[in-house]
């Protein structure tokens, strides 16, 4: 089953991507903007509800924009609130980010499990980024958040490391733009390296399924088909949209 959820606003709801921490919105409208979000993904049954610590959740954007040593990211105050939700709900005992650049997408999701946003305790959060010096970066702002290690950034590619993790991947977030050939066409690549160790119920997020829809084609095509997913939803609450498929 393939849905779509569309804010009604995306047209004028942007962001400066040097300057993430400014609010762009009432606080009322965000969270109404990601509660509707979350309602059709629990209404797709890729969510089994909707309520998250929205207390915990400013607790992690905080404790971020204080520590979080950030050049830019496309990450916007609906994806990251709704990034954090989606990991608060499903509560992954291991989940993989895959491109995380300076880690702030990697704490969008594992901020639901450490530092001051943490509402549930998870096994293993691995941020995996090919450049050595933005792991290290992304390590060390990390670091700053999660002083016990939970979460890590590892320099690799992420399509090597998914496919030889030993363990099951409960939550997969794909966001590494690859290289010139694939582009952001990589995220079949590394998702394909896991998918049998993935149990059912397993969620995956690829972030830019509206801005990099082009790019992605394969891998909607693959998400969406009940063949693989059980359901795929298109939230598209921001101009970058994520897709979000639950096997
Ligand atoms: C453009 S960034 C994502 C930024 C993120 N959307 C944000 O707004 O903060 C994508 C990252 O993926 C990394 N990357 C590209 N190919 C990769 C691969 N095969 N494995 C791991 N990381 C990769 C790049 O080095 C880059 O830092």
């Amino acid at each position: 089953m393939f849905l779509e959820y569309r804010a009604g606003d995306i047209g004028t709801y942007r962001m400066d991507y040097s300057n993430p921490h400014r609010q762009l919105e009432e606080p009322k409208r965000e969270i109404a903007v990601v509660d509707e979000a979350l309602g059709a993904l629990h209404t797709a049954g890729i969510l089994p509800h909707t309520k998250y610590d929205r207390g915990k959740m400013l607790a992690h954007r905080r404790g971020v924009a204080e520590t979080f040593e950030m050049p830019w990211t496309a990450i916007t105050p609906r994806m990251q609130r709704l990034l954090y939700a989606i990991n608060a709900i499903a509560r992954p005992a291991t989940m993989i980010a895959a491109g995380v650049f300076c880690g702030n997408t990697f704490i969008s999701n594992g901020g639901a499990a450490v530092g001051p946003g943490a509402c549930y305790a998870a096994e293993n959060l691995i941020g995996i980024e090919i450049k050595p010096d933005e792991a290290a970066r992304a390590e060390r702002n990390v670091r700053g958040i999660d002083p016990t290690g939970v979460a890590r950034v590892v320099a690799a590619d992420a399509v090597d490391f998914v496919a030889e993790f030993p363990a099951p991947v409960d939550l997969l977030y794909l966001d590494a733009d690859g290289d010139a050939r694939r582009g952001k066409g990589i995220y079949l690549d590394i998702l394909l390296g896991c998918l049998d160790r993935m149990p059912p119920g397993a969620v995956v997020l690829a972030h830019n399924s509206v801005n990099a829809a082009a790019r992605l084609q394969h891998y909607l095509a693959f998400v969406r088909d009940p063949a693989h997913f059980r359901a795929s939803v298109n939230v598209i609450l921001d101009v970058e949209g994520l897709e979000v498929s639950a096997k």
